[in-house]
């Protein structure tokens, strides 16, 4: 039997991930009519709005496809029945964060999104569907997806005679470059053992990107490659962050050993900036899931050393917020802190885990009076991020503040730099944003209370420019000042 020619697609999951990636099949195969899903009726109602400021997404070049393929073969709806029931391939893209109670809270990831997805498919499936994994999951899900949709008995769905295959497809975009990184992938992976549905999805990557890029494993790599690549790139940073605080204490500089040791073509020069620590959606989350299915597979001292890969991050933020506090006399109790950046990394509106979030709140605890400026964050967000953390983190965590609602009331959104820094006895950029690498600082210092600092969490300041403004400077890994 030759493979299915695809025709319809339809997306579960119209995030960070769902969002962009079908806009790119979309952009790419006008043969092909796709459609993404998703059960909150805002985010779709936002994708489909005619202000492509207004998507829920905030990615370079995104708003260029959206128009181009939005309303021809790029669809957003809340009908899920129908666009399970017209689709040969269906992507499953909700998110699976760490599950905050019950068996393996705090580590493993919660998969009731999936679940339920999986039982949508099973209950509206037409025909022959094949099923893509493309949300991070814990090895072998691949196997409980399979059994959930063979489970089905309702007649309406055994009369639509349905079968499937099930494929693992992990994203390895990364935001901010996440149109680039679709359209120009270093690698697709493709995990399966039915070669017809491996072909299918293979004919639809292949209208964009080199045969020799795709590669193809069995179910359980492709699962388990996600999770290691992640983990991989988040060593390299508690690596690089650790190497941070030795370069301050010994006069060395992170950006000249990142350099020095990048230069070795085994090691390789990305990935290697030091800063506030690791933030996004998928570091933490997907090796606090490899450290359970360690622990689960009777692994601990494997378990153990990811663990570390986390717990040096936790500590990185925590070292920042401790370092600015005795840089600040040893108390910020009543003082104005201008906090430059509120996203995880630049060009995204997006803060899950971003370390400003554990920064801030730790100063808030402190008594300091923060003034948040961010060129993509809203305010409601960056309440909802004060206000909130998630169960599992609290407890854990003995350290966490206790009145949130009082913390809530001692910061402030700003809408330009200026007004962050007027009066402020600190400056600390927590986002390598753009804006942030170009500011005057001759004009910045005039408006700030002596004396005063700049802590760069990112490197991106020229130390130089800041102490001849008048100001003081301190800088990640910067062992010379
Ligand atoms: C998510 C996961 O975080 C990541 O691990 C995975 O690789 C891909 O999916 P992301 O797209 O960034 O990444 O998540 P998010 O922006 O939260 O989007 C998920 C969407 O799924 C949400 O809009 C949510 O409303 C939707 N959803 C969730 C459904 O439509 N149905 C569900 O049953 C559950
Ligand atoms: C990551 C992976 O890169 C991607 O392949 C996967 O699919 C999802 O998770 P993302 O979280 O979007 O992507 O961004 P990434 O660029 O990897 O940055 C993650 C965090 O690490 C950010 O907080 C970033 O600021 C930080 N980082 C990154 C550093 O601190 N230093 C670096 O050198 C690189």
């Amino acid at each position: 039997m030759s493979f299915t020619q695809i025709r319809t697609i339809c997306c579960i999951g119209a995030g960070y991930v769902g969002g962009p990636t079908m806009a790119v099949i979309a952009d790419r195969c006008p043969h092909i009519q796709v459609v993404v899903v998703d059960q909150n009726k805002d985010r779709i109602s936002a994708w489909n709005n005619p202000d492509l400021t207004k998507l829920p997404v905030f990615e370079p070049g995104l708003d260029e496809i959206v128009k181009r393929a939005r309303g021809n073969n790029l669809h957003f709806s809340c009908d899920v029945k129908k666009a399970i029931q017209s689709a040969d391939m269906i992507f499953i893209s909700v998110n699976t964060p760490t599950k905050n109670k019950g068996l393996g809270a705090g580590q493993a990831s919660d998969l009731k999104w999936v679940e339920a997805c999986a039982r949508q498919v099973a209950q509206f499936s037409v025909g022959h569907t094949i099923v893509v994994e493309k949300s991070t999951l814990p090895v072998r899900t691949a196997a409980t997806i399979q059994a959930i949709l063979e489970a089905t008995s309702s007649q309406e769905a055994l009369e639509a005679n349905p079968s499937f295959s099930v494929l693992s497809n992990p994203e390895f975009l990364s935001e901010g470059t996440a149109i680039n990184d679709l359209e120009k992938p270093d690698r697709v992976l493709i995990g399966g053992s039915d070669p017809n549905a491996i072909e299918a999805l293979v004919s639809i990557y292949k209208q964009w990107v080199y045969p020799e890029k795709i590669l193809i494993t069995n179910l359980w790599s492709s699962e388990l490659s996600k999770l290691i690549a992640n983990a991989f790139l988040a060593q390299r940073i508690s690596s690089i962050n650790s190497t941070a605080a030795l370069c301050e204490v010994t006069g060395a500089n992170i950006q000249e050993v990142a350099n020095a040791i990048g230069s070795d073509s085994r090691i390789g020069s990305k990935f290697l900036s030091s800063g506030p620590g690791f933030g996004g959606s998928c570091f933490q989350k997907d090796i606090l899931n490899l450290v359970y299915l360690c622990g689960h597979f009777g692994l601990p001292e494997v378990a153990n050393y990811w663990e570390s890969v986390v717990k040096i991050n936790n500590w990185q933020k925590k070292r920042i917020a401790k370092l600015i506090v005795d840089k600040l006399f040893g108390t910020v109790t009543g003082k104005k802190l201008a906090v430059l950046g509120f996203a995880f990394k630049a060009n995204t509106n997006d803060t899950r885990e971003s370390p400003a979030i554990k920064i801030a709140k730790d100063l808030l605890e402190e008594g300091a009076t923060l003034a948040i400026y961010d060129p993509k964050v809203t305010k409601e967000q960056i309440s909802l991020d004060l206000t909130q953390y998630p169960a599992f983190e609290s407890k854990n965590n003995q350290d966490l503040p206790t009145n949130l609602a009082e913390l809530d009331s001692n910061w402030m959104y700003c809408k330009s730099i200026v007004e962050a820094v007027r009066g402020a006895d600190a400056i600390l950029i927590l986002t390598e944003w753009n804006h942030f690498t170009n500011i005057q600082w001759s004009e910045i210092s005039p408006l700030m209370r002596k004396p005063s600092w700049v802590f760069d969490t990112r490197g991106i300041v020229n130390p130089k420019h800041v102490t001849k403004a008048g100001l003081m400077c301190w800088r990640v890994g910067d062992g010379s000042l």
